[in-house]
C-alpha cells in the first residue's frame, strides 16, 4: 500500500493512508509487511561506514541522521497531518499544542516586534504574550476579533503576526478568518491560527488566509484522553524555518506518542462526524430549555458564530458551551457535580464527554464577556465536550443535572 498524500483524495482515504510508506511499513525486500509504522525506538542512527557518514543526506525528515532529528514513526504523523492539511508543505510536531503556538511564534517574531493576539484566545496562549514573549522582548496587543476596523487600525509597523483562534476555545466566537488574514498581509503581517476546534477536516486554515496553522493533537488527533502533542503545518514560505526553530529549541517527541497519535488519527474523521452530529443535537435541545440563557454552539443556527461558520467550516466538533439564566457560581458548580456521564476535567476532544465552568470576563481585555447582546446577569458558562456516548443518554444527564441547579439556584 503506498501512502496517500493526494489531496484529491477523499478525507476519510487521506486518514486511511497518509504516512504509511511502505519504506517505512515494511522492509526493502518485503514492502507494506506491516499496516502501521512501526516505532523506531532510536537515539543513534548507525551509518555502515564512514563514506556513509560523509554522504549522509541533508539535515531533512525523512533522513536517518540522529534521534533528535526524528524517525519514521514521528515522519510518519507529520506526512499523514501535512495531507490531511492542504496548502502545506510540512508539519512540525511538539511535545503539546502549547509548545506548538510558542514554536510557531518564536519563529515569526523577533525582539521589538508586536503580536497581535485575538482577545478570544486560549489562557496559556494570553499567558505566553504577558509571560515568555514579553521576556523576550515581544510585545502583544490583544484585538476584539469581531471588530474589523479596531484590528485593521491596531496593525502598526512594528507588527509582525497575528494569532488567531477561531471559534474562540470557551465562548465559541467565530472571526472572519479570511479577511482578517487578507487585512494581514496587505501590511505583511505573518499569519498565525490555533485551528483545534475545527482540524482541517473541518476549516483547510492554509487554504483561507493563514500562513502556519497549528493544532494541539491532544485533542481531536489523539482522541482518545492519553497522549498529549501538538502540530504547527505550513507552506514552503514558512515550514523550513518552523523545523529550524524547532530543532534549535531541541524539540522532538517520543516515537512512542507519534505511534499512538497516528493510531488516533486514522478514525479521527469518524469520531467528529459522529461528535459533531451529537453536539448539534444537545445545543437544540438546551437552546429550548428554559434554564438556558444563550448556547454558545457556532453550528447551530442563530448561534452566535453560525453565518461565518457556516459560510467557511465543512465540519465542526463536539466542543460547544451554553450559559446559564441567572445563576450563582456556587449553582453551577451543583449543576457540573450532578452530571454522571460527564467527567470534569480541562481537555476535549476525547472519547469520552466533559464538563467545565467557562468564566472569560477577568482575562478578557479588548472585548467583554457577557457578548454583547446577552444579559449582564447571564454570565455562567458550561463548555461541554461532548464524547461518543449515546445522544440521548447525555441529554437525560443533563436533564437530571439541570432539575439539581433549579433547585439550587
Ligand atoms: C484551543 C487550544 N489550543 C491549544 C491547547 C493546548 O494544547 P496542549 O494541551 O496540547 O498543550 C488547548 C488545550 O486545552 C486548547 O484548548
Amino acid at each position: 500500500m503506498a501512502h496517500h498524500d493526494n489531496v484529491d483524495l477523499g478525507t476519510g482515504t487521506r486518514l486511511v493512508g497518509a504516512g504509511r510508506r511502505a519504506a517505512w511499513t515494511g522492509t526493502a525486500d518485503h514492502p507494506g509487511a506491516v499496516v502501521n509504522p512501526p516505532i523506531y525506538r532510536a537515539s543513534t542512527h548507525l551509518y555502515p561506514n564512514m563514506a556513509a557518514l560523509r554522504a549522509h543526506p541533508a539535515n531533512v525528515d525523512g533522513n536517518f541522521y540522529y534521534g533528535r532529528r526524528g524517525a519514521p514513526t514521528q515522519w510518519a504523523l507529520a506526512e499523514a497531518l501535512t495531507a490531511l492539511e492542504p496548502g502545506a508543505e510540512a508539519t512540525v510536531l511538539y511535545p503539546s499544542g502549547v509548545a506548538a503556538i510558542m514554536g510557531a511564534l518564536m519563529t515569526v517574531l523577533r525582539p521589538g516586534d508586536v503580536l497581535l493576539m485575538t482577545d478570544n484566545a486560549y489562557e496559556p496562549s494570553r499567558a505566553m504574550g504577558c509571560g515568555l514573549l514579553k521576556d523576550f522582548g515581544i510585545e502583544t496587543r490583544w484585538f476584539d476579533p469581531a471588530d474589523m476596523a479596531a484590528f485593521e487600525a491596531a496593525i502598526c509597523p512594528r507588527t509582525k503576526a497575528i494569532l488567531l483562534e477561531s471559534p474562540g476555545s470557551l465562548t465559541m466566537e467565530v472571526c472572519d478568518v479570511p479577511a482578517l488574514a487578507a487585512a494581514a498581509k496587505a501590511r505583511g503581517v505573518t499569519v498565525v491560527i490555533d485551528n483545534t476546534w475545527a482540524s482541517p477536516l473541518g476549516f483547510p486554515a492554509l487554504r483561507h488566509g493563514a500562513d502556519i496553522t497549528i493544532m494541539s493533537l491532544t485533542k481531536h488527533a489523539g482522541g482518545h484522553s492519553d497522549v498529549m502533542m501538538g502540530s504547527a503545518s505550513a507552506g514552503k514560505a514558512w515550514a523550513t524555518k518552523l523545523r529550524a526553530r524547532a530543532q534549535g529549541l531541541g524539540i522532538v517527541v517520543s516515537p512512542d506518542d507519534a505511534w499512538l497519535m497516528l493510531r488516533g488519527l486514522r478514525t479521527m474523521g469518524l469520531r467528529l462526524a459522529q461528535e459533531t452530529t451529537s453536539a448539534l443535537a444537545i445545543a437544540e435541545w438546551l437552546s429550548a430549555r428554559p434554564e438556558v440563557a444563550r448556547v454558545l454552539c457556532p453550528m447551530l443556527p442563530g448561534s452566535p458564530g453560525y453565518n461565518l461558520w457556516a459560510r467557511d467550516f465543512s465540519g465542526g466538533c463536539g466542543l460547544f458551551s451554553f450559559v446559564l439564566k441567572g445563576s450563582t457560581s456556587a449553582a453551577r458548580d451543583t449543576l457540573i457535580d450532578a452530571l454522571g456521564l460527564f467527567g470534569i476535567g480541562f481537555s476535549w476532544g476525547g472519547f469520552e464527554s466533559l464538563a467545565t465552568p467557562v468564566d472569560p470576563a477577568p482575562i478578557r481585555t479588548a472585548s467583554t464577556w457577557p457578548l454583547s447582546g446577552m444579559d449582564a446577569g447571564d454570565r455562567f458558562g458550561v463548555r461541554l465536550s461532548i464524547g461518543l456516548e449515546d445522544t440521548s443518554d447525555l441529554i437525560a444527564d443533563l436533564e437530571r443535572a439541570l432539575a439539581v441547579w433549579s433547585a439550587a439556584a
